[in-house]
């Protein structure tokens, strides 16, 4: 396919003029730039969801006059979306193979064949077993990750568009997809690869483009470019070392904030019991699927188990989000449809949401002025690319929409944190900045959890690490302990393969 001089605007604000890009068949072009930078309007232009201002389409040589969804879909042009585009409340099966599925004429034989087909697929392609006929709302955001692969690889014929397609997906499904994009090109589609992990590119791009202000600014083969030269094209400065070396200011041995008993649900969180000192940062680390998420959630009552809490010594025994809060225990989720009922309100809203009965109240009235001055304020020191404090945070791009995420929380002052996956499509300059606030956080006293799939910064967070293994905590690792291969050995279990029963 070929871009040419592709413009397009939102509400009179560009984000690209002007702009080409060509993709070839049988190759893989890694797409790069900081959040709001425009990859994922791109993504929306070549799948024919967002129509641009000016400039012409070509696919195989010819110009497309009426560019558009069905036209993509006809010509084998599919694309993974950086928010997940399933259908909660259907089975996997349905919206994999949602096009035969749905049409009336499918009798329950060939209803069943289609399921053991769906079934089939996900083995096939991903060396996955996973029961299709779940509904996609009870898997995780990590399994979401990998039907949503599915389906659109099953859905592509020529060109397969990948927005940060591995935010959710542990290092071994990392490496699955990677197999299957390696088979796609070899099979001559053209790819793209849209992602913030700088170490993707050689290990699946044959060439980068990297995008700044709405520009290309510039294009090599994959090998021609290290990762810090890509960070200066992307950023247009060197990015400051992450803070690997905590400072040493916190307290050495602070009392439990957190602690858990016993948690046990039946089915994902299996008798997982462990404790947070003040100050601490306590890493969980396994595979997709291992329960991570599940002990947050059951911890702020999100997901009913029985076993023990105790926050800062206080047994909390009928656990609810909202009690939760109250209690100074906050769970930063991973999926940001959780805070779904915040995605149309505005930016300056969304950030002060926890903080208005204390902050913001003056006789009973809220004081706007004071509420959008410390809005503003915690945007910018979070580096939100934004137009109006007043937009809709769902007209951010995905990374700015969870800055804002966080810095609702995290400037919230809470006792314990939970962080499911905090810097999820957050790019390399801001994943820096992120990391300092953990840091900060923990100086201040407060104890932390944190989930990230991404293991290297997992370890530069953690003073300690938990490894889960389908529900349980298998192994346990301090700070001076920490070495990749003996934790992802540990999460992916010797022996699991096969060994099921
Ligand atoms: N539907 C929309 N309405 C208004 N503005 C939008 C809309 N979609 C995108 N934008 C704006 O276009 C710009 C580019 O966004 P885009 O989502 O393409 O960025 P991105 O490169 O994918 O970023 P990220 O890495 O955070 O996903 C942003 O400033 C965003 O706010
Ligand atoms: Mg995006």
């Amino acid at each position: 396919m070929r871009l040419r001089g592709i413009s397009k605007s939102f509400d009179g604000t560009t984000v690209f003029s002007g702009l080409d890009l060509d993709l070839r068949a049988g190759e893989v072009l890694v797409l790069l730039g900081e959040n709001g930078a425009g990859k994922s309007t791109i993504k929306n232009i070549l799948s024919g969801i967002v129509a641009p201002d000016a400039g012409t389409i070509e696919f195989d040589g010819q110009a497309e006059a009426s560019w558009s969804q069905s036209r993509a879909a006809e010509l084998g042009v599919a694309a993974i979306h950086q928010e997940l585009s399933l259908f909660p409340n259907l089975s996997v099966a349905e919206n994999v193979l949602i096009r035969e599925l749905s049409r009336s004429s499918v009798g329950p034989v060939s209803r069943r064949r289609l399921v053991r087909e769906a079934a089939a697929l996900f083995r096939d392609l991903l060396g996955v077993d996973l029961d299709v006929t779940r509904p996609v709302e009870s898997l995780s955001l990590g399994q979401r990750q990998v039907v949503e692969i599915v389906k659109a690889v099953r859905m592509a014929s020529s060109v397969l568009i990948l927005d940060e397609p591995t935010t959710s997906l542990s290092m071994h499904d990392r490496e699955q997809l990677f197999r299957v994009i390696g088979r796609l090109r070899a099979e001559g589609f053209a790819i793209v690869h849209v992602t913030h992990f700088l170490d993707e590119v050689a290990a699946v791009g044959d060439r980068v483009a990297i995008m700044r202000d709405g520009a290309i600014v510039a294009q090599a083969a994959a090998g021609e470019l290290s990762a810090a030269q890509i960070e200066q094209h992307m950023i247009g400065r060197e990015v400051a070392a992450v803070a690997r070396e905590r400072a040493n200011d916190r307290p050495a041995e602070g009392p439990v904030a957190l602690e858990v008993a016993g948690l046990d649900d039946g089915e994902r969180v299996r008798d997982v019991s462990f404790s947070v000192r003040r100050g601490e940062i306590l890493g969980l680390a396994g595979l997709t699927g291992a329960g991570r998420t599940e002990v947050l959630h059951a911890i702020v009552g999100l997901r009913p188990a029985l076993g023990d809490v105790a926050v800062a010594g206080v047994p909390y025994r009928a656990r609810r989000l909202a009690e939760s809060k109250r209690r100074g225990l906050v769970l930063v989720s991973e999926d940001r449809r959780l805070e779904q009922a915040f995605l149309q309100r505005p930016i300056a809203e969304n950030v002060t949401a926890p903080w208005l009965s204390r902050v913001f109240r003056r006789g009973g009235w809220l004081d706007r002025r004071r509420e959008r001055a410390f809005a503003g304020a915690l945007v910018d020191e979070f580096d939100v690319r934004y137009d109006s404090l007043d937009s809709p945070i769902a007209s951010l791009s995905g990374g700015n929409q969870q800055k804002v995420i966080l810095a609702r929380w995290i400037s919230s002052d809470p006792e314990v944190v939970l962080l499911d996956e905090p810097t999820k499509g957050i790019d390399v300059g801001a994943r820096a900045q992120i990391q300092e606030r953990v840091f900060r956080l923990a100086a201040r006293g407060a104890a932390i959890v944190v989930v990230s799939s991404d293991l290297p910064e997992l370890m530069s967070l953690s003073d300690r690490i938990l490894v889960m293994q389908r529900g349980r905590v298998t192994a346990a690792f301090a700070r001076e302990e920490f070495d990749p291969a003996a934790i992802l050995r540990a999460a992916s279990g010797a022996g699991e393969s096969g060994a099921a029963a």
